[in-house]
């Protein structure tokens, strides 16, 4: 079979080219596997759930009960053989990719890989933990549920507090105040085929460049084996290692979906006039708590009428501000030379305190998200989550310098 395909498409020539490369090998490398992983489990298991799913609001009856088609058909897939588990596979694997694709980032952060000259590969990576996010987001309206419908409405108000675009957009994407006929299927069509397709482009992409520019080096590696590269051919070592790995995700992702069901819509029933008190999952608590603690009459007006409400600043904004700082961070931190070895965080004091100074403030940002429950004032939450933001980042930072001492200058101190 193989040699009948070599003739016709000439793999040898590829296998040689690609196949036998070295691919350097390091634990957290497997961070950004598990997220791709996550990905082709999303992709599976939501064929099988658009097999069964109806994108409508259209009321049908069911065991003598008027109720959403899209609600209905959840319901349905639940009572499949398996198919509450593969639900629940689908929504686990989703905060797993999401997850994965953040500690990714915190790597490539903390490591300064952002630097030349893979500048490229950090702007895809940014722009598909964004993608990520609102593509799971768009599927929070689908099962159509009391929670999943107010989510939405959520997601509708900060749409259009956008200002000049929002009430476009809005429209566009939920064909008018949500939820109207249009809203479900349009969402449903961008959950389904056009996100997924710019995920598919974004990812293809952001492994093109990897193998193009080659996988940076763990810093021992320098040492170890000076001029060369420290790994195992992609062929066949390295795809045995990583289909090992994703066979022992789909064990940990299908024990854990299976003993704790994802999103049971049994639990929050059909949408109803009364609104429940919901919160977001927990990629975007960090938002919802932003928006319990700023003023809520908070203004700007800006030229034309329009205006920058509290919703707007509190929900795009101020997670917008860090976004600007993630894209000019490799031209603000830049180096000299090509990297090809990992820079040790330990000769980088002040990054270090940085990356574990955003944590502190996700972390603190989504406490407040449980403002009413923890019975704080938006002020003592403020002052918790700036106190501890800057605290961390002094102790990080003095902490590194009395371990391991001030770091040398220069690019190639960093693997000293
Ligand atoms: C769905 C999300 C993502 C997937 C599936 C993914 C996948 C991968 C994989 C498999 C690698 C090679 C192994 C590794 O270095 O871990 C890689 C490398 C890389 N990724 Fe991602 N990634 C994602 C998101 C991100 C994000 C959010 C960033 C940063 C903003 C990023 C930036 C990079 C960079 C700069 C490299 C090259 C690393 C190096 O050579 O050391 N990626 N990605």
């Amino acid at each position: 079979m193989y040699r009948w395909l070599d003739e016709r498409l000439d793999l040898s020539r590829f296998n040689k080219k690609y196949l036998n490369k070295a691919f350097a090998v390091h634990h957290s490398y497997f961070i950004g596997e598990i997220a791709l992983f996550a990905f082709i489990t999303l992709v599976i298991t939501g064929i099988f759930l658009t097999f069964n799913y109806e994108p409508s609001i259209r009321m049908v009856k069911v065991a003598g009960k008027e109720l959403p088609a899209a609600y209905a058909s959840v319901l349905y897939i639940d009572s499949l053989p398996f198919g509450a588990v593969l639900r629940s596979v689908h929504h686990w694997s989703a905060s797993i990719m999401i997850a994965a694709s953040f500690i990714h980032l915190l790597r490539i952060l903390i490591s300064g890989t952002y630097k030349r000259p893979r500048e490229i590969n950090w702007f895809l990576g940014l722009l598909l933990l964004v993608v990520a996010i609102v593509t799971s987001f768009t599927g929070y309206s689908l099962p159509y549920d009391a929670f999943s419908a107010t989510a939405t409405s959520i997601g509708y108000g900060i749409g259009t507090s956008m200002p000049y675009i929002g009430e476009w957009i809005s429209q566009v994407i939920f064909g008018g105040e949500f939820p109207t006929v249009h809203s479900i299927p349009r969402v449903y069509s961008l959950h389904v085929l056009w996100f997924p397709l710019l995920l598919m482009a974004l990812l293809g992409m952001h492994m093109l460049v990897m193998v193009k520019q080659k996988h940076t080096q763990p810093a021992y590696a320098k040492k170890v084996a000076p001029g060369r590269i420290l790994g195992v051919p992609l062929m066949p070592q390295q795809a045995y290692m990583s289909t090992i790995l994703f066979l022992l995700y789909l064990a940990v992702v299908f024990f854990i979906a299976g003993s704790y069901i994802a999103h049971p819509i049994e639990v929050f029933g059909p949408p109803t006039a009364a609104t429940p008190a919901v919160k977001p999952d927990w990629y975007l608590i960090w938002i919802y708590g932003i928006l319990q603690i700023i003023p809520g009459d908070l203004k700007i007006n800006l030229p034309g009428g329009a205006v920058m409400n509290s919703e707007f600043i509190g929900s795009i904004l101020i997670p917008g501000i860090l976004g600007v700082a993630a894209v000019l961070l490799p031209f603000l931190d830049t180096r000299a030379t090509k990297m090809r070895y990992m820079e040790l965080p330990t000769r980088h004091p002040v990054r270090t305190g940085v990356t574990f100074a955003l944590l502190a403030f996700l972390i603190t940002t989504t406490l407040a998200g449980w403002k009413q429950e923890l019975g704080f004032t938006a002020g003592q939450l403020w002052a918790i989550i700036i106190g501890s933001s800057v605290i961390t980042y002094l102790v990080v930072y003095y902490a590194i310098i009395l371990i391991w001492g001030r770091p040398p200058k220069g690019d190639e101190a960093e693997t000293a």
